[in-house]
């Protein structure tokens, strides 16, 4: 079949029935549009209309399934300043708040989910000094430009409540039209601290063997789905195909965990990989290049576990050719797609009419594209032109900006310096 005519069928969801209309998947991507007030916590947290005009943005896009991401469970525990944020203790109804930036994103029939997150020991020294996670360890200063605090294990009772913040943001996306819920299993945040052998020391019912320390998750989809019992709102996660890290979780870790995951009902599992300590945003190996996907060796092995959860794999994917394979392949049946959608929103719109075979070329260093997509991000919400990091021009333009010689139309709202530089 031809590339695009691949690209353009839609799947449906095996539990939840849901459609995703084409086969695309905009992976979470912190957005750090919302309001910040490190002396008012009470008041952080909320969309404004950058971030609603952001999603607007990627709704015209046509990506067949949007991720709104990361969005804290916990207003101490963030990934960043300016993170959207649903917890349970908010003065403020997020239902009302989070309806229209839903309303946006869905305004031409794509599917919309929102990254439910909670960063444990990976919240940076700035935003929280008592980091919790599952054992008492520490994120090594200087991970993705950060310092951070020694952790402090969770009691029982603080697990539980995590859960709990989970079901609430769950019942709260549910309610504000949301199709459903992506837990971030990730990339060294709180539910990967959990998973990784490395990360959480426990002994008791939390730690130990597999089904101990992937515990925390099954009991959150267990206690989401007691909130909000409609079977088509959609459940997700993102997980880590691989810590790569020494003693972390591992591929063997990821084959058990797809298939409980499926045996949970979860619709769409999103593979990636790495923690701050260990990017995994580029490629690990040279066998990859060629189809352009980081994790696609991994998913190959993981697919066969899985019958009817859809599989996703986010990183790497820029051209129409190798994106259409992998699906050909069956190595997964959605294609995630992060940094691409920053510089160009519509970029599956222009796939799909067969205006352009793949993304734009980015040519800054690896270092600097995180950064540069947050800063893209940031024009798209303010109706400016997006850098262009497929020139030298741009690439410089990006450059200045950080180095403070040029202003960048970065949105009231998110008027915070941009610390770390933003992958999360
Ligand atoms: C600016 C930016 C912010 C990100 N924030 C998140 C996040 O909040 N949650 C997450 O799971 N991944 C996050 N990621 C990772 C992406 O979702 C994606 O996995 C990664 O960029 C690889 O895909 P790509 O090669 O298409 O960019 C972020 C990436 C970028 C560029």
């Amino acid at each position: 079949m031809d590339p695009v005519d691949v690209l353009s069928q839609p799947v449906k969801l095996p539990f939840s029935g849901k459609v995703v209309p084409n086969r695309f998947l905009k992976s979470a991507m912190t957005e750090r549009l919302c309001t910040w007030d490190p002396d008012n916590r009470a008041e952080c947290g909320k969309p404004t209309e950058a971030y609603v005009n952001l999603y607007k943005k990627w709704g015209e896009g046509q990506t067949g399934m949007i991720v709104l991401g990361n969005v804290p469970v916990h207003r101490e525990f963030l990934e960043a300043a300016g993170n959207a944020i649903i917890d349970k203790t908010n003065s403020w109804d997020a239902v009302e708040a989070f309806k229209p930036v839903v309303a946006a994103a869905k305004a031409h029939g794509m599917l919309v989910i929102a990254q439910l997150t909670h960063a444990g020991r990976q919240t940076a020294a700035h935003i929280s000094e008592h980091p919790v996670s599952a054992s008492a360890t520490k994120t090594p200063d200087g991970a993705m430009g950060m310092t951070f605090k020694t952790a402090r294990a969770m009691t029982e009772e603080e697990i539980w409540d995590a859960i709990d913040r989970w079901a609430f943001a769950s019942e709260v996306l549910y309610k504000a039209g949301a199709d459903g819920v992506q837990l971030h299993g990730a990339h060294g945040y709180l539910l990967s601290q959990f998973l990784s052998p490395r990360t959480n020391l426990r002994t008791d019912q939390w730690g130990g063997s597999f089904e101990n320390r992937s515990r925390i998750v099954f009991e959150t989809l267990k206690a989401i789905r007691k909130r909000v019992p409609d079977e088509a709102f959609i459940l997700s996660i993102k997980i880590n195909s691989h810590d790569f890290i020494d003693g972390g979780f591992d591929e063997q870790d990821c084959t058990a965990m797809v298939e409980r995951l499926e045996a949970a009902r979860v619709d769409l599992i999103e593979l990636s990989g790495g923690t701050y300590e260990t990017s995994a945003f580029e490629h690990k190996k040279e066998s990859t290049i060629r189809r352009e996907g980081f994790f696609v060796e991994f998913a190959d092995r993981m697919r066969p576990h899985l019958k009817q959860s859809v599989l996703c794999v986010t990183g790497g994917f820029r051209n129409v050719g190798p994106m259409a394979d992998a699906i050909t392949r069956n190595t997964c049946q959605i294609i995630g797609l992060g940094r691409p959608l920053c510089a160009e929103p519509d970029l599956p719109k222009k796939i799909l009419e067969r205006q352009v075979t793949g993304a734009k070329e980015n040519v800054l260093p690896f270092q600097l594209q995180i950064v540069a997509a947050v800063l893209q991000i940031h024009a798209i919400a303010e109706n400016a032109s997006v850098y262009d990091v497929s020139t030298k021009e741009g690439a410089d333009e990006i450059g200045d900006i950080l180095q403070g010689k040029k202003a960048s139309p970065r949105p009231e709202s998110a008027k915070y310096p941009l610390v770390g530089s933003g992958r999360s």
